[in-house]
């Protein structure tokens, strides 16, 4: 898909174990054409962790978009009004940021710039990943199943063993479910 000219708002949440699978499709986007609109949330913005320094991260997605990230939420208040997304993707959305979204709470960067666009009436992506997604957050994603504007990208239980109420998005569908959902469309299926 020609991506060129696209405005895509990426925002990222604090499931860093997945950033460095996340950072390869968003640069695909990047390479494709998109215009990339960064926002992260605060755990991104400030957790160290065993995947990398917030800086780290931080710095390498600044240099991927070429823009300012956008990191609080007087910051993202202007994304509906200012910013006119066509898109906006939540890769890697945690359990935390979709049980917000399905619950209507804006106390961060990223629900907070979810919100703005969803009043634009325009296409808003989630990537889940969370531990939770069979378990506490079952009835926050079912809630957004059924939610007017907003797609998945097709996820399944990544270690049904180890981690029975655990799923993860396919994050190398992320370009395909975008394409979808700028045509209203779920891709199918959303169960992999
Ligand atoms: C190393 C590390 C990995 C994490 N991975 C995940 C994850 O994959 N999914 C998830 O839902 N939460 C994960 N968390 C927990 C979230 O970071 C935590 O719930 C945080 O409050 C999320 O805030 P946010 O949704 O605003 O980014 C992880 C935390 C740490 C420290």
């Amino acid at each position: 898909m020609d991506l060129k000219g696209l405005k895509i708002g990426i925002a990222l949440t604090g499931s860093s174990c997945n950033f460095s699978k996340v950072f390869l499709e968003i640069e695909k986007l990047k390479e494709k054409g998109a215009e990339l609109y960064p926002i992260i949330s605060p755990s991104v913005d400030t957790f160290d962790t065993r995947f990398g320094t917030a800086e780290e991260w931080k710095e390498k997605l600044q240099n991927i978009t070429g823009k300012d990230l956008i990191a609080t939420i007087v910051d993202a208040e202007p994304v509906g009004p200012k910013l006119n997304l066509d898109i906006m993707v939540v890769v890697p959305c945690t359990g935390n940021t979709l049980a917000k979204l399905a619950n209507a709470v804006t106390d961060t960067s990223v629900t907070m710039a979810c919100k703005a666009h969803l009043r634009n009436e325009r296409p808003l992506v989630l990537a889940i990943a969370t531990n939770d997604a069979l378990g506490a957050n079952a009835k926050n994603i079912g809630m957004l199943l059924n939610m007017k504007n907003i797609y998945f990208v097709p996820f399944g239980q990544d270690d049904a063993s180890k981690k029975p109420k655990s799923m993860i998005s396919k994050f190398e569908m992320l370009e395909d479910t975008i394409e979808k959902a700028l045509n209203n469309k779920q891709i199918q299926p959303i169960l992999l």
